[in-house]
């Protein structure tokens, strides 16, 4: 029998710290219910003590995850465990991660502790995270950088103690595949209690070894593997779910390991969570990128043409890529409506259908099919979008070779209705420039993005916005036939986001 590897997911944690990633409740809860689909092991879904806001979303998945364990972040004090414990201990299966850096650098600089102070503040917070629940993880943070025997000893330490879990992060993306296999079988040979605990690797990509470093360390004697969706995370990001399992599953005549992942959630996990963050993946990615199975050359067209296996390597179906998309209509039921929104990773409550299904309707009325991508939008404006602090109530802009740019906007804000006119460089910018006038918002516009959401000239503009305004970053969405509204919306929406970012002190330590 292959041996099981452990999937621990943190996509919810490691991936949604990084700049631009943040979601809100709601789009956790539908991450985390993908997640569950997926059939992760562990997924870990935040970092509790870290804010208010990252609190209760740990512990509204907590509560609404069943299937799979439940993980929450704390650093070695006792208020992190306690924040920790108190928003997963609803879960099924709780487990708490303790963390604590190893490495001479982060001891010296960061942590301004010694070794045995570390060994001391270990031992503490597994005792007492030990106190709430078995199920817990210990994490040697830069472990990759650090004193091999110093980690044993820690290691050694942690297990005593009670972890059942032993982490070993390469947080820095420093390691080399050879060195790292190494370590983690220096590891599984000088730490005297090794045997009691399940030994993980958690790598990031900051020179592109990720999932070569995680591969290594499986081959050295990892039996869990951290990772994320997409390989988001911190700087480069971390392993991706989607290589590691894809690598198993296609070389398990080399590497005889086995994952519970239902590989035909793969494409969806992915596809959810560039739509809830409004990030693309690139379309190079492996797996998950939009060439990753597409075949541009003659001579590889003529051969996938002859036999499929000349050029690929895996099926598009094994991973959820679907070769007909489904189209609907006017006459499509609330049935395949419901049916439809489950596969592209909505599981929504009755209420939330039947206002979806009457927003599809309308839409079906205007225009003759209605493709994924719009149902997706119908999900992120009606469901998925925090309550509005700003509406859009009208917008008309005036541009051209002759003319100075002008908009003209109405909007509620606060309930008010309000109405101004202003000028910029071009149709957008006076959209934007009135806007932030009216709403009295300072945000710096980091990045802008528009694309179609399907072809033809009828198709959807869908805009991005990266917004920036009181230290914390956002995206804003917004989708219109017209691009110059559907820019406009996206604005609006990336205000509301930092509006309510600002009022949950989202804010973060
Ligand atoms: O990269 C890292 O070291 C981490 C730890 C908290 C596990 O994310
Ligand atoms: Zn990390």
């Amino acid at each position: 029998m292959a041996d099981k590897i452990i999937i621990f997911d943190t996509t919810l944690r490691d991936g949604e710290q990084s700049p631009g990633y943040s979601m809100n409740t709601a789009e956790k809860m539908h991450l985390a219910s993908q997640l569950e689909r997926l059939k992760v092991d562990v997924l870990e879904a935040g970092f509790p003590s870290a804010s208010q806001g990252d609190f209760e979303a740990v512990r509204m998945i907590a509560k609404k995850i069943r299937s799979i364990q439940v993980a929450g972040l704390a650093r070695t004090s006792k208020e992190d465990i306690d924040a920790a414990w108190g928003a997963i201990k609803e879960a099924e299966y709780p487990r708490i991660h303790t963390f604590i850096a190893t490495s001479d650098i982060h001891m010296k600089h960061k942590l301004k502790m010694d070794r045995d102070q570390v060994i001391t503040a270990t031992v503490d917070a597994v005792k007492y995270a030990k106190q709430f629940t078995d199920n817990v993880e210990f994490s040697a943070e830069d472990g990759s950088r650090s004193d091999r025997d110093f980690v044993c000893k820690v290691f050694d330490a942690a297990i005593l103690a009670g972890a059942t879990t032993i982490n070993l992060p390469d947080t820095v993306g420093y390691a080399v595949p050879d060195e790292f296999a190494d370590l983690v079988s220096y590891v599984m040979s000088h730490t005297p209690n090794i045997g009691r605990a399940i030994l993980s690797v958690h790598c990031h990509n900051d020179l592109g070894l990720a999932t070569a470093n995680t591969l290594a360390g499986i081959h050295s004697g990892a039996r869990q593997v951290e990772v994320t969706v997409n390989g988001i995370g911190e700087r480069a990001g971390n392993t991706s779910l989607e290589e590691v399992v894809m690598a198993l599953h296609a070389r398990r005549n080399y590497l005889p390991y086995a994952t519970t992942i239902d590989t035909k959630e793969i494409y969806p996990s992915s596809h959810l969570l560039a739509m809830i963050t409004g990030i693309p993946v690139q379309p190079n990615k492996a797996i998950v990128g939009a060439n990753a199975f597409a075949h541009e050359a003659g001579i590889h067209q003529d051969g996938v043409l002859k036999n499929k296996t000349t050029y690929e390597i895996m099926e598009p179906a094994t991973i959820g890529l679907e070769a007909n998309r489904l189209i609907m209509g006017k006459h499509s039921g609330r049935h395949a409506f419901r049916d439809r929104l489950k596969t592209l990773g909505y599981d929504l409550s009755k209420s939330d259908i039947d206002l979806l299904f009457q927003k599809f309707k309308e839409l079906a009325d205007k225009r003759k099919e209605i493709v994924d991508e719009d149902l997706e939008v119908l999900v992120a404006e009606e469901i998925l979008r925090v309550p509005d602090t700003y509406k859009l109530k009208y917008l008309n802009v005036t541009s051209g070779t002759a003319t100075v740019p002008t908009a003209t906007v109405q909007m509620e804000i606060e309930g008010k209705e309000e109405q101004k006119a202003g000028f910029g460089i071009g149709p957008i910018d006076a959209t934007f420039n009135t806007i932030a006038k009216m709403t009295g918002t300072q945000s710096k516009l980091l990045n802008f993005s528009i694309d179609s959401l399907t072809g033809g000239t009828d198709a959807q503009g869908s805009v991005t916005v990266q917004m920036e305004g009181g230290g914390v970053q956002t995206l804003g969405k917004g989708n219109d036939p017209d691009i110059i509204v559907a820019s406009a919306k996206a604005f609006i929406n990336g205000l509301n986001r930092l509006a309510h970012l600002k009022k949950n002190s989202f804010s973060r330590k």
